[in-house]
């Protein structure tokens, strides 16, 4: 069976298909069909599926001529329909893993998994990509697949392979990331390991599914942990009245044995908010006892926001002011810098507070034209010189692209900067 996929695979005649064609998907489907294979994107948005066909992106991540060329070439098509997949010799599952009331939420990886169980093609291999507590490819898409009455290891092949990509990093695209494989065999894990390595530069290869899935969720634990220890450390440097960034900067000179990361008003995206509770979650199910590590970070880090509104009162109140009625400008809503996804977005949850307790927000941000505050449309306002001298206080959220510092620092009043976008101090800024 294997043999067969690995000869179509070697000369390009193998068929993909893509189940979720976002963030994750959209880079996965055009690098496969840039590859020179025929690429089905499958997604139940109709509006992502007719933007793709007409050859256009909705993500600002994925560069619009590459999916011009690649439709054009007939090499990439969407379709909201599972039907296509009838045809494919690979599919890749890449549909969201939420939480729902802290719960993992399969629901989408469930649905997928049943709707592809209907077109499944005998000697087909099936990937799941989407970031998931480890178990999940054996114990429950095993299973979802297998209704059809074909049996894995037998009639298809199935293996796990995590996404690593990070959305607004200039330096590092899908295609130069390496990826982990994992399959429910040893034929399983050399198909997915010949596939990736058509688009990767190295695929690196564990045991069995159970490794890769835990893989992921070690890197982003490791992210939520570090993160959690500097934003622990901002508190209490501030109160000691010793600069934080200052001390981290100084820490990063040593060349082997730290990795520098810095405070922040929280954390946000789709993976670092929610990915470790996935493995609290398996940890608790099958050890009843927590991951004490995971529970500690997500305290700390859901805590910033409070401790941000905490700062930003007190800077108004040695100005004299409340916060109901200030006038408060928060620029970079999207989670990070250099992405439109304003996903568990720490600075939309802190300016929405603000504007529930009275004051009259306003935002900025050049890749996010609208925003829900609070339960309140808003839509990005420009910086100029009126703009930012009638504010009572500019809180700087994330350190978002395109952004005009110098005039934010020329022309504000009191700047609060939890993201350290001017560098040192003077005397209207003011640094988390
Ligand atoms: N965004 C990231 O930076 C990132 C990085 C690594 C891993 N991941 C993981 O990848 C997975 C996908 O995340 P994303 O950010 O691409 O999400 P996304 O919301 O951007 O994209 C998922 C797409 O799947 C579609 N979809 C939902 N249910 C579907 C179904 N049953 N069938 C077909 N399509 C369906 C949605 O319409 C959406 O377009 C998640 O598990 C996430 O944790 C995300």
């Amino acid at each position: 069976m294997v043999d067969e996929l690995l000869n179509k695979i070697d000369d390009r005649s193998a068929r993909i298909g893509i189940v979720g064609i976002g963030y994750v998907g959209l880079p996965i489907a055009v690098a496969f069909a840039e590859a020179g294979f025929d690429v089905t994107g499958v997604d139940l948005r109709q509006e992502k599926v007719d933007t793709i066909n007409s050859g256009a992106s909705h993500l600002r991540d994925v560069d619009e001529s590459r999916i011009k060329a690649v439709v054009d070439a007939g090499k990439l098509t969407a379709s909201s329909d599972f039907e296509p997949l009838r045809e494919a010799d690979a599919v890749i599952i890449c549909v969201p893993t939420p939480l729902a009331g802290g719960q993992p939420d399969l629901s989408r990886v469930v649905f997928a998994g049943e709707a592809i169980a209907k077109v499944l093609k005998p000697g087909s291999l099936f990937i799941l990509e989407s970031t998931t507590y480890p178990g999940t490819t054996e114990e429950l898409l095993r299973p979802l697949l297998e209704a059809g009455g074909l049996s894995a290891g037998q009639d298809f092949l199935l293996a796990y392979s995590p996404e690593r990509i990070d959305p607004g990093n200039p330096q590092y695209d899908f295609e130069d990331i390496p990826k982990v494989v994992g399959g429910i065999d040893e034929a399983s894990t050399e198909a997915a390991r010949a596939l990736y390595q058509t688009v990767v530069p190295k695929v690196v290869v564990v045991s069995g599914t159970r490794e890769a899935e835990l893989a992921k969720l070690i890197e982003n634990t490791y992210r939520h942990v570090n993160i959690a220890l500097v934003n622990e450390l901002a508190i209490y440097s501030h109160e000691l009245g010793i600069d934080i960034w200052e001390a981290i900067e100084a820490a990063a000179t040593k060349p082997f044995g730290f990795q520098a990361f810095w405070p922040s008003p929280g954390w946000g995206g789709h993976c670092i908010p929610l990915d470790p509770s996935y493995l609290s979650w398996k940890v608790r199910q099958s050890r009843s006892h927590e991951v004490r590590f995971v529970e500690l970070a997500q305290s700390i880090n859901s805590e910033m926001p409070r401790h941000v509104i905490e700062r930003l009162s007190a800077l108004l109140n040695d100005a004299g002011k409340p916060i109901k009625a200030s006038k408060i400008l928060g620029i970079g809503v999207a989670y990070k810098g250099g992405t439109e996804d304003t996903r568990e977005s720490a600075g939309l949850k802190i300016l929405g507070e603000l504007w529930a307790r009275g004051a009259e927000v306003s935002y900025h941000d050049p890749l996010v034209p609208a925003a829900d505050i609070g339960g309140a449309q808003m839509t990005s306002i420009p910086l100029t010189r009126a703009s930012l001298s009638e504010q009572d206080l500019v809180l700087v959220l994330v350190p978002q692209q395109n952004v005009d510092w110098a005039e934010v620092s020329e022309h504000a009043g009191l700047i609060f900067d939890c993201c350290n976008a001017f560098g040192r101090t003077a005397p209207n800024l003011h640094r988390l």
